[in-house]
This record gives C-alpha cells, structure tokens and sequence, in this order.
C-alpha cells in the first residue's frame, strides 16, 4: 500500500524534526542587539548589578533567549541606558515586575501550569497576606533558574521550617525523601522507555504515556506542596511500569 508508507514516512519525518536538537537562540540574542544583553555583558564582576546580569548567562533562560525585560521589563530596543530603563522598576519597589510578591505572577506568564497550582498553597496565601513564605526564587534563584535536588532542598525549608520556630519540623527531611523519590521515579521511567520500544506495541505505549503523564503530575504538585499528593502520583508511575515487568523479564 504505497500510500500508507507515504503517511508512514511523513509521520516519520515529523517525528524526526521533533526530536532534533532545538537550535540554540543564544548567538542570535547577542547578535539581534538586546540592548540589556548587550550593555549589561560589560558591567564589571565587581560591580553588584554587574555580577547580577553576569548570573544569567548560561541559565536556560539566555538558551531560550528569555532575556532581561521578559521579566525585568524595559524597552530593550533603545541602545541608551536612560531609554532602555524606562518604565522598569527595582526589585525594592512594590510596582516592579521583580517585586517578591509579584514574582509568582511574572514567572507564572510563561509557567502557568506551575503558577496555577502555587496559587492553591497554603504558600501562596501566606505569601500574599503575612508577606513571607517562599516564592519561585526561593527554590529556583532568579535568574540563573536552578533546580532544587534532594541534596539542596532540605536547607531551602529549613529556613522557615524547623524546631525553633515550630512550623511543620518534619517538613524538610519528608520533602528530601519525596524529591529523592521523584527524581528516582524519573530515572526508572527512562530506564524503561529505553527497554521498551513503543513499536513493540500500542499497550506499551500506552502504559509508558500514562507513566510519564503521572509524573509530569507530581512535578506539578510541587507547586502545591502537597507532599502527600505527590507520593500517590509517583505509586501511580509505578503501578503503571509494573505492568511492563513481565516482558522486561524476557529480554
Ligand atoms: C547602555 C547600558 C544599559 C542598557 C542598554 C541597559 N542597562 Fe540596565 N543598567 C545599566 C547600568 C550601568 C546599571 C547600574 C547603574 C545604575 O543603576 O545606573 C543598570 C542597572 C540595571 C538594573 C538594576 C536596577 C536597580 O534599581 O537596582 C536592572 C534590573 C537593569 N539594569 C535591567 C535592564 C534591562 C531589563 C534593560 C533592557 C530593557 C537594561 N537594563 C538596559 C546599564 C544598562
Ligand atoms: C526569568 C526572569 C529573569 C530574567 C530573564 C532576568 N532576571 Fe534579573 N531578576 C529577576 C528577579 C525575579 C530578580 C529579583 C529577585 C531576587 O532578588 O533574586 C532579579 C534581580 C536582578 C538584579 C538585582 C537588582 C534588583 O532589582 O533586585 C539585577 C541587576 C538584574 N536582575 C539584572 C538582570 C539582567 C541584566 C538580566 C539579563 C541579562 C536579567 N536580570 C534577567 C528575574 C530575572
Ligand atoms: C518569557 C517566558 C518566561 C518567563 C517570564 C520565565 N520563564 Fe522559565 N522558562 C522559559 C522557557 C522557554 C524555558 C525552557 C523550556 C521549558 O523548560 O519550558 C524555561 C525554563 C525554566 C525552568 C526549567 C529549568 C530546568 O533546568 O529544567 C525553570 C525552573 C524556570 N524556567 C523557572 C522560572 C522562574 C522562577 C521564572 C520567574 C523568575 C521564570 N522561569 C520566568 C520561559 C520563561
Ligand atoms: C519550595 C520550592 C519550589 C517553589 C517555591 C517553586 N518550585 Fe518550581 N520546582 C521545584 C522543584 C523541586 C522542581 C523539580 C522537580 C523535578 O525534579 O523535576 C521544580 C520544577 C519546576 C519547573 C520545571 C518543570 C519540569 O517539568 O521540568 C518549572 C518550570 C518551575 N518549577 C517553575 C516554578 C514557578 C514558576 C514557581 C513559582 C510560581 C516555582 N516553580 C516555585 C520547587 C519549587
Ligand atoms: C520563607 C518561609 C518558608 C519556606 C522557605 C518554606 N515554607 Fe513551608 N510554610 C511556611 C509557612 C509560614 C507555612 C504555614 C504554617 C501555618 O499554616 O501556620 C508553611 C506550610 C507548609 C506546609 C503545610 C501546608 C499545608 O498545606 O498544610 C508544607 C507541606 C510546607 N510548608 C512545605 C514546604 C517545603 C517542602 C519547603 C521547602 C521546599 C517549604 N515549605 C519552605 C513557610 C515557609
């Protein structure tokens, strides 16, 4: 059947282009003369704003050319410093995109799954009434956008959460557990994709689908901090690779 082969083959060149590397936007950021980019890639180390601008560079951000006025603001078209300024604001000021309190809701433009969940946190109404409570920079950083791991998280909790001040002492080991689990979930799922090829079978792939949608829940659920909630989607991860086992088993 000729024609299905086409459909087969273009199917196939779809696939392709999609797992190709995405071209990096880096050298086109310099290039296209964001004037942020552009003027703040020669302020001195030495200097507090300089060393600031300095920390975005290598983040996933500049990979993805999220640049400076995507969250600071600014009109990064005018090549002077007093044009290019105006209209953004420090990160003291109640106004600014940066502000503490508004941060959650800058980064959330782009990250609305992850922003629409904190917003359901006992994190988030803290946030907004008492005014502390962590933010997306607390775990994250601002700009250089790391990832917490479980040797880094326990510490990030600790600030608010341990015996002198009484609130949730468990929570930072439980949450080193959890994050421990998830990133261990994350590699079995691999780990399995790679046995398993989706060619092999439709109830396969299937089975792998609902793995990886499980996992991409407890991701999510993060944002609730939901620890609870979290451990029960990654049982749902496991349940659904037991069900590979027994072919594995063969190989
Ligand atoms: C021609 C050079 C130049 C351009 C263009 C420029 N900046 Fe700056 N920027 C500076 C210098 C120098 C400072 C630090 C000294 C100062 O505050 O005047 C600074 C300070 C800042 C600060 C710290 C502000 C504060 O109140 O602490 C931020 C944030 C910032 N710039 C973001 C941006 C963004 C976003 C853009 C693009 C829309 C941009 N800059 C364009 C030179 C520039
Ligand atoms: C993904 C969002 C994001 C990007 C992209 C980003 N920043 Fe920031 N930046 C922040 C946040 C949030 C803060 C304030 C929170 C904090 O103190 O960590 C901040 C703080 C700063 C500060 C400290 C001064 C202040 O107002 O607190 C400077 C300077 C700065 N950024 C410059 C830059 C420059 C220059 C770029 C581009 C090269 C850039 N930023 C890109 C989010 C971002
Ligand atoms: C203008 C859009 C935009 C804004 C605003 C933005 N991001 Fe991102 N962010 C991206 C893109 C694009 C990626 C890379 C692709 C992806 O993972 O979705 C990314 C990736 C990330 C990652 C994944 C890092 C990794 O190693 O996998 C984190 C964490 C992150 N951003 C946090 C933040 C935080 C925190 C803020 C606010 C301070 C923020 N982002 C603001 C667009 C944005
Ligand atoms: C208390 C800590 C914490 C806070 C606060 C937090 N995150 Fe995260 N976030 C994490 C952890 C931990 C992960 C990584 C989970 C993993 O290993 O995949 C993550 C992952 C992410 C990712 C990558 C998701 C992926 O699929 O790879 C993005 C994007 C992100 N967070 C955005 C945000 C935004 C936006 C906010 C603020 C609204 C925020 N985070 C607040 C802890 C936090
Ligand atoms: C800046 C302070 C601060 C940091 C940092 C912090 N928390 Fe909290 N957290 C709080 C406060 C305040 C409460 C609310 C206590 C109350 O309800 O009286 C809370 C409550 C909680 C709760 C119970 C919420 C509920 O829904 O019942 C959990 C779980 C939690 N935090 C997890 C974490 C985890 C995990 C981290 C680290 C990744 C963390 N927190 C970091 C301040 C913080």
């Amino acid at each position: 059947m000729p024609k299905l082969d086409r459909v087969i083959l273009s199917a196939l060149l779809v696939c392709g282009a999609f797992t190709l590397p995405l071209p990096s936007h880096a050298a086109d950021v310099r290039k296209s003369g964001n004037s942020c980019v552009h003027c703040h890639s020669r302020l001195p180390n030495s200097s507090f704003v300089g060393a600031r601008s300095h920390s975005w560079t290598g983040s996933i951000h500049e990979k993805h050319a999220v640049t400076c006025d995507k969250c600071h603001g600014g009109n990064p078209g005018a090549p002077e410093q007093k044009e290019a300024h105006a209209g953004m604001l420090g990160s003291s000021d109640p106004q600014s995109t940066v502000y503490y309190k508004n941060i959650p809701s800058t980064c959330g433009k782009c990250h609305g799954a992850e922003f629409y969940k904190f917003t359901q946190s006992r994190h988030y109404k803290i946030l907004e009434s008492a005014g502390k409570g962590p933010e997306c920079v607390t775990c994250h950083g601002s700009m250089v956008t790391s990832v917490l791991t479980p040797d880094t998280i326990a510490a990030v909790c600790q600030q608010c959460h341990n015996e002198r001040m009484g609130t949730f002492p468990y929570v930072p080991q439980k949450a080193k557990a959890v994050l421990l689990l998830l990133t261990e979930s994350s590699a079995l799922l691999d780990a399995e994709a790679k046995l398993h090829h989706p060619a092999e079978g439709a109830e396969q792939a299937r089975v792998l689908s609902d793995a990886r949608s499980s996992l991409h829940s407890a991701r999510l659920d993060w944002h609730k901090f939901d620890l609870d909630t979290i451990i029960a989607d990654l049982q749902d991860v496991y349940d659904s690779l037991k069900k590979l086992s027994p072919k594995s088993q063969h190989r």
